[in-house]
């Protein structure tokens, strides 16, 4: 390739950032994502309430259960431009339950943004997405909401973050007061007080004034005993801290924190800023043998991290959510897929604002595109240009924790009870196992999974179905020749590859076995299952 066309897709891949935010829900998602997107000028509604009142009717609301229960239960990729930057926001579930879907989206990004209620601090859903990114080594940046409202003593939640998740806490702001007497937020980097100013319905940007944390004009603004615990705070956070590690943040042992309030654009644009900064950009793809490939390399690659289908309910379409990881990506290109060696056009790949779509021509490393999917595409696919790098890694697959037989309950109905099954376990929110019996089992890491797998089936595809809970509690998938090894508590199904999964009835009875059988291995995914 050219020097300059590899200086140009250099230039692409240095300002893009992929990112999703964590949160438990309530923590505030929405809000913030609504506040960034009006940063980003992708939205352009000048004020949160009517933002929040249309969120209703339109963005990323593209199911009807998500309305009639008021949930979030897709995935969006949302793409925005911010000072010269191009972001994709990639939107986590916001239900309590949690999918499988989740931790994939997480395999599509660079870094992600923990949001923390400052009343709450680190909740049940934080912690399980927080252990994700872990395991990953996905740099976090937190950013601690609701500040407007009574919150915890800074330090409390630093060392609540610690303690609970382990990771090293390092502030880039300091709040100046909570609730009623938050005035503003203290730049530790640039030695600079933000303060904020309330406006009434809902200001576009939060007008903000700066000046050193010496200008007396500050001492007036608040009551002394709150301006001397601020000053106080301020000052050991500096001495005492530990100091931002840009290694560490690298290998999820540091965060930076950031204090906030996202409903009144209190620091959301300050910590945009310090945020874009720390992000990383799209990564090397790391190969077996740990040698990398760099996003600049010649070769298009990419892989398929979630399916949605039916999105455009007039269409009855699928769409597979792609990240590019090398390369550049052109419409109407020609690629392969890893999987079965077919070779695919992708001529009407599009980008996604909530049902907005917009056609995409040429797309970079760390970009998310939807590709319209007639049925050729699965969760996990790699696709590429030109030849596939040896010892390219695949999505992991992880380890259903509830399971529940699918019966459906009309019978003049099977072939669409069929073929909904079908669809629908491709996208991968549920795994769809099968018994000896003939039956379907499905699994999945959050019981509204399978409610919502019913509903779709029935509303989407005509095929009425009940549910049938099962009291087995985890799985590990299994080599064959160590099937006879089971007792009959344990039960033995497949996973739409064919692969022997076992399901235990429980965590203890899962150990017992292990320590019963040491020379046995169990599998958490399927992938790790020697050929
Ligand atoms: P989620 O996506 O993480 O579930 O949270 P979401 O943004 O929906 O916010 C949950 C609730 O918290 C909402 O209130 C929202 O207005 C509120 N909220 C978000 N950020 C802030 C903040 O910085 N300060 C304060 N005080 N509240 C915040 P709600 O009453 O449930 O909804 P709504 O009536 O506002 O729509």
């Amino acid at each position: 390739m050219a020097q300059d066309t590899l200086t140009g897709i250099q230039t692409e891949i240095d300002r893009r950032r992929a990112f999703a935010i964590i949160a438990h829900p309530d923590a505030g998602k929405t809000t913030l994502t609504e506040k960034l997107l009006l940063y980003g000028g992708a939205i352009q509604l000048a004020g949160h309430v009517r933002a929040r009142k249309d969120r209703k009717s339109t963005r990323s609301d593209w199911m009807k259960m998500e309305q009639d229960r008021g949930i979030s239960v897709t995935t969006a990729a949302l793409q925005f431009e911010y000072n010269g930057f191009c972001l994709n926001l990639l939107d986590t579930p916001g239900h309590e339950d949690f999918s499988e879907d989740t931790y994939r989206t997480l395999m599509a990004v660079d870094a992600a943004v923990m949001l923390l209620d400052a009343s709450r601090g680190v909740e049940p859903q934080t912690i399980k997405l927080f252990r994700v990114c872990r395991e990953r080594r996905i740099p976090i940046v937190t950013f601690i909401n609701k500040m407007d409202m009574p919150a915890k003593d800074p330090f409390a939640l630093m060392d609540e973050i610690e303690k609970v998740l382990g990771i090293t806490c390092s502030p880039f702001l300091w709040p100046m007061g909570s609730g009623p007497d938050f005035k503003g937020v203290y730049d530790l980097k640039s030695n600079q007080v933000y303060r904020y100013e309330r406006v009434t319905g809902g200001a576009y940007r939060a007008p903000e004034k700066s000046s050193g944390l010496d200008d007396p004009e500050l001492r007036s603004l608040m009551e002394e005993e709150i301006y001397t615990a601020f000053r106080e705070g301020a000052e050991l956070s500096r001495e005492a801290l530990p100091p931002f590690d840009a290694e560490l943040f690298q290998e999820c042992e540091i965060t930076p924190v950031f204090f906030g309030s996202a409903i009144t654009n209190f620091g959301v644009e300050l910590f945009l800023n310090h945020f874009l900064d720390l992000c990383p950009i799209p990564a090397p793809v790391r190969l077996k043998d740990e040698s990398t490939l760099q996003p600049a390399d010649s070769r298009f690659t990419g892989f398929i991290f979630k399916l949605q289908a039916n999105m455009n309910r007039q269409h009855r379409d699928r769409v597979a959510f792609m990240r590019i990881t090398t390369g550049v990506f052109e419409r109407g290109m020609n690629v392969t897929n890893a999987r079965n060696g077919k070779s695919i056009k992708l001529s009407s790949p599009v980008a996604f604002f909530g049902q907005e779509r917009n056609t995409v021509d040429r797309a970079y490393p760390g970009d998310i595109i939807g590709l319209i999917n007639p049925g050729v595409f699965k969760i996990g696919d790699v696709l590429y240009s030109g030849d596939l790098p040896g010892g390219f890694p695949m999505l992991p697959r992880f380890a259903p924790e509830m399971f529940a037989r699918l019966i459906p309950t009309d019978t003049g109905k099977l072939k669409a009870f069929r073929k909904g099954l079908e669809q629908l376990s491709e996208e991968g929110v549920v795994q769809v196992f099968h018994t000896e019996d003939g039956s379907a089992v499905l699994g999945a890491v959050g019981q509204l999974q399978f409610d919502v797998f019913r509903f779709r089936l029935e509303d989407e595809y005509g095929a009425p179905c009940r549910l049938e809970s099962l009291g087995y509690e985890c799985s590990r998938w299994i080599r064959p020749a160590d099937r006879k090894k089971f007792s009959s508590y344990d039960w033995i199904v497949k996973d739409e590859d064919g692969r022997e999964v076992v399901l235990f009835k429980s965590e203890y009875r899962m150990q017992s076995f292990l320590t019963n059988n040491p020379e046995i291995t169990l599998y958490e995914h399927p992938e790790n299952v020697p050929a």
